[in-house]
């Protein structure tokens, strides 16, 4: 299977793995195809314009190379920008941030985006 060279430097060095303690919410899916999980990590502060932002966001992945490249793309993506740009953030732009996934491997790529629109719904709900 040809991985792109992205996806391999995210499965080799994943950012920002592993929980937070602090937490502010915490969310997990579960794969339908292949049953991996992953849980996402966010700690919500605020920008200098008062906006609620993901100041830190951890992830735990107990999945397949892509679904961690994928886990940690997200985070990446998600990190510093306020609730509601992370909100946008969709699994298609996390597999193109990647420069693509081979195509038995696209399913992988719905856990992540997934994941972090659950945890911002649920800080929301929260609060
Ligand atoms: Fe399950 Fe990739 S095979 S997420």
């Amino acid at each position: 299977m040809n991985y792109s060279k992205k996806v391999l430097e995210y499965f080799t060095k994943p950012r920002n793995q592993g929980p937070l303690t602090d937490a502010d919410a915490v969310a997990t899916v579960g794969n339908p195809k292949c049953g991996d999980i992953m849980r996402i990590y966010i700690k919500v502060g605020k920008n200098k314009g008062g906006e609620e932002i993901i100041e830190n966001i951890g992830f735990e992945t107990l999945g397949c190379g892509a679904a961690i490249a994928t886990s940690s793309m997200a985070t990446e993506m998600a990190k510093g920008k306020t609730l509601e740009e992370a909100l946008k953030i969709t699994n298609q732009m996390v597999a193109e941030e990647l420069g693509g996934l081979p195509a038995p491997k696209l399913h992988c790529s719905n856990l992540a985006a997934t994941a972090l629109q659950k945890a911002i719904k649920k800080y929301k709900n929260i609060k």
